[in-house]
């Protein structure tokens, strides 16, 4: 059996555990013990060590002992800090693209460059600012709030921040990009567009894109999407692929710019393969770009690879092989949905002590809702505690209309719940902006 090295703790690498170890013997060199991760690798007759996965000697000893053949990484800092290069330099199959690949995530400016280029006009107005003078007259320009600010580099779902929303006025727009212009050299101040913000994102083998079921992810922390920006708190897909404000012509000209950004990033090697994400708003304007990811989105995995008919072992390989295509990567025709359960103060607060709560796993997979375990460890039977600030388990469920997958998924918690224990009770409608 071929033997498979995933990296990366969160949701989104608990439901690749899953769905790898159903094909590969699963290794990981992990942080701390993520139940569900330790579960897949413990079931499929794979090893983990606790260790750093960004000390890339001790990969290479992990790999090397234990005579490991592919790589998947989905989680956007590894990407960055080039664990994919490791695995390709030593031979192995690799999903994900290397840190060269993945600059489309980690640097914006780098992104709305090659958009400029492919798709002008999915450009929203937006200045690339290096200096606070600089700065003080592009907000000057502004008649209000009504500008987006968005820092270089990676920032979790966390680091954009939106006039009228995240900031209120002119001059707490500026000392928040000042900030960031100070941090990392440049900001990015954007036009802040009315319209309905969805994704769109596809499997790749470097040239061939299958595009999963749309998303629509919940990222602000609180009830009618009141709150600051996080992960994403929930998600959910519906049975015909798409969202009730999308038209099939709208996901095909994401696409379009999606192969066209593949093409360029692997004009001269091949940098990028796994997953591409394009957040999108659609305007009265037409479609404009907001973002690239170079990976699977984190709650969006835990629906997308739970909506895939093909084994996804099966997808891994065409991926390998360069031969993706519908027919070989193909969907179910059904609605999936996902809450993440959070601590209390998650992202509004810094939490000092772990939280130890209680939650009754059995129970809730009996409901047909499973959990997938992020920033958890477990520390005996029902009892589990946080291990940072973050997120802490997703509860996903699939029916065959999205009420029914909602009820089960919120039915689960009913009595199986510490009541320490925090997550969004609205996920599943859909919000205008
Ligand atoms: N859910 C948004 C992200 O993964 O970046």
């Amino acid at each position: 059996m071929q033997k498979c090295l995933l990296l990366g703790n969160g949701g989104r690498e608990a439901v690749l555990a899953e769905y790898i170890s159903k094909g590969y013997e699963l290794y990981t060199v992990c942080p701390y013990e993520n139940p569900s991760i330790i579960e897949c690798v413990k079931n499929s007759n794979g090893k983990y060590i606790v260790d750093d996965p960004f000390n890339k000697e001790v990969v290479r000893n992990f790999i090397k002992e234990n005579e490991i053949d592919t790589c998947v990484i989905s989680s956007d800092n590894l990407l960055q800090d080039g664990l994919i290069d490791i695995a390709k330099e030593m031979g192995l199959k690799t999903f994900g693209p290397t840190s060269k690949g993945a600059k489309i995530e980690w640097s914006k400016t780098y992104a709305l460059d090659i958009v400029e280029k492919l798709a002008p006009e999915m450009i929203i107005k937006n200045y690339n600012i290096t200096d606070v003078e600089e700065l003080k007259k592009v907000i000057d320009t502004y008649e209000d709030d009504s500008f987006v600010v968005k820092p270089e580099g990676l920032t979790g779902g966390k680091g954009v921040k939106v006039g009228g929303i995240h900031f209120k006025g002119k001059e707490e727009g500026f000392e928040y990009a000042k900030s960031c212009l100070e941090a990392s050299g440049n900001v990015i101040v954007q036009d802040k567009v009315e319209g309905r913000e969805f994704t769109v994102m596809a499997l790749t083998d470097g040239e061939n894109i299958v595009v999963t079921p749309i998303t629509f992810d919940y990222p602000y922390r609180f009830d009618e999407d009141k709150g600051p920006g996080t992960g994403g708190m929930g998600c959910l897909s519906f049975e015909n692929g798409l969202l009730p404000f999308l038209e099939q012509s709208d996901v095909d000209e994401c696409a379009n710019l999606i192969k066209e950004t593949l093409k360029y990033v692997n004009k001269d090697s091949l940098e990028f393969n796994g997953v591409i994400y394009g957040g999108f708003f659609k305007t009265k304007n037409g479609i404009k770009f907001i973002e690239f990811n170079a990976r699977f989105g984190d709650p969006e995995a835990l629906n997308v690879l739970n909506s895939l008919e093909t084994p996804f072992t099966e997808v891994m390989q065409n991926i390998f092989n360069k031969t993706l295509n519908k027919d070989n990567c193909k969907f179910k025709k059904t609605y999936t949905f996902t809450v993440y359960v959070v601590t209390k103060e998650y992202a509004v607060e810094n939490r000092k002590e772990p939280l130890v709560f209680t939650m009754n796993k059995e129970k809730i997979n009996e409901q047909g809702v499973k959990v997938y375990f992020a920033n958890t460890k477990n520390i005996e039977g029902k009892t589990y505690s946080s291990v940072s600030n973050s997120r802490l388990f997703g509860l996903t469920a699939s029916a065959e209309t999205l009420e029914k997958a909602k009820e089960k998924v919120y039915n689960s918690m009913k009595g199986n719940l510490d009541e320490n224990l925090d997550y969004r009770t609205d996920i599943g409608n859909i919000y205008e902006h």
